[in-house]
């Protein structure tokens, strides 16, 4: 791990970019080895759903078990999309020519061919997937390596003290446009009000493999110690300022915020391509203050705990309806002048964009290995 203090690493007006002899970050690939969350997992349902990442197709739906499955959103006929098909009884029929394939991919059915005489070619590639806290998650990389690595944990989504908000973020921009959005905690004059804390001082940056950690001072305008607390979500007039610790990290691909011990937040994401990003925030509200709340019973929690789902969803909304725009401002600002380097006075973001090069080089590196092993 290595560590820069409050005074080092900040970049001097003029001084060039970090970037000499390695990948532009504003061009880096994802490293596919990882999981990525398409959907929600309550919008998984029987009926197949198309996602993309890094401009891969992929189909997701329940099998006749519930347990969600991925495909290829591709028909190996004519490339149609699967997803415009239909689930059945044991895998999914192409809309087009009617091929059907197992959940597994195997194709069954062609019309007009003996089943025996089917080609290898005909099988739809499978992509793992797995559902977890709340989300389906897909990982397009080498599926030897998707056992090594684990989706996101978010272990607040099953704990009965933790109140969940989800919005999903659309972004026409690069994804390390996104992260930098949110691991730069000094653009809250953005958010004005509607954002309930603000950072007063970076206090530590720190480094590991696959992991940027920022340490900010900060202050909370809202605590949660009545139940009736989480209305200062939505309602800005009802906070207060209370110090508080800040701490963001991006942990490649994903990204988590912890305000205190009130407010976790956390960015899942899904980069569809080079200037397409979907990202959903999650955020949850502790609810561990609260005694008489945590002694009731657990059907009682169980249903606070699902009325109260999505309490700061607006919240949610109105930020990533600030932060939007800008993003997409600095992509189409790179994009008219890649040349011109912007001036970005944050440590931490140099660090964000050592990492995306990081995992870009050792996709590439995967990738060539693979090939290589392939020959
Ligand atoms: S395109 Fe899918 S069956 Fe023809
Ligand atoms: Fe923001």
């Amino acid at each position: 791990m290595t560590r820069d203090d409050a005074n080092e690493g900040v970049a001097r007006p003029g001084a060039r970019p970090d970037i000499e002899g390695r990948e532009p970050v504003r061009e880096a690939s994802i490293n596919h080895d990882h999981w990525y969350a398409v959907a929600r997992a309550d919008e998984v349902r029987r009926e197949p759903l198309g996602a993309v990442i890094w401009d891969r197709p992929v189909c997701v739906f329940r099998d006749a078990d519930g347990a969600v499955r991925a495909l290829e959103d591709r028909c190996p006929h004519r490339l149609v999309r699967l997803s415009l098909g239909r689930v059945t009884g044991d895998g999914i029929e192409c809309r087009y020519h009617g091929w059907r394939f197992t959940n597994d991919g195997r194709c069954l059915h062609v019309a007009g061919l003996d089943p025996a005489r089917i080609p290898e070619a005909a099988h739809a590639k499978v992509l793992p997937v797995r559902e977890q806290d709340g989300f389906v998650w897909v990982f397009p990389g080498r599926r030897e390596s998707a056992e090594t690595v684990r989706p996101m944990p978010m272990p607040e989504w099953d704990d009965l003290d933790f109140i969940a908000s989800v919005a999903p973020m659309s972004c026409e921009a690069h994804f390390s446009f996104v992260i930098e959005n949110l691991m730069d905690m000094y653009h809250d004059r953005l958010h004005q009000r509607h954002q309930p804390w603000s950072a007063d001082a970076l206090l530590e940056v720190t480094r590991d493999e696959g992991r940027v950690e920022a340490r900010y001072s900060a202050t909370a305008y809202y605590r949660i110690d009545r139940i009736w607390s989480a209305l200062q979500l939505a309602l800005p007039a009802l906070r207060r300022p209370h110090p508080a610790s800040l701490v963001v990290s991006y942990e490649y691909p994903h990204w988590k915020a912890r305000l205190g011990d009130d407010f976790t937040l956390y960015g899942v994401f899904c980069p569809a391509g080079p200037r397409r990003t979907r990202v959903h925030l999650v955020q949850f509200t502790s609810l561990h203050r609260l005694d008489s709340f945590r002694k009731a019973p657990v059907s009682v929690r169980r249903a606070v705990k699902r009325c109260l789902r999505n309490i700061a969803r607006g919240l949610l909304k109105r930020l990533i309806s600030q932060d939007v725009p800008m993003v997409e401002e600095e992509q189409r600002a790179y994009d008219a002048a890649p040349e011109r380097r912007p001036l970005e006075l944050n440590r931490t973001l140099h660090a964000v964009q050592r990492l995306v090069r990081n995992e870009a080089r050792r996709a590439a590196n995967g990738a060539a290995r693979a090939s290589q092993q392939g020959r």
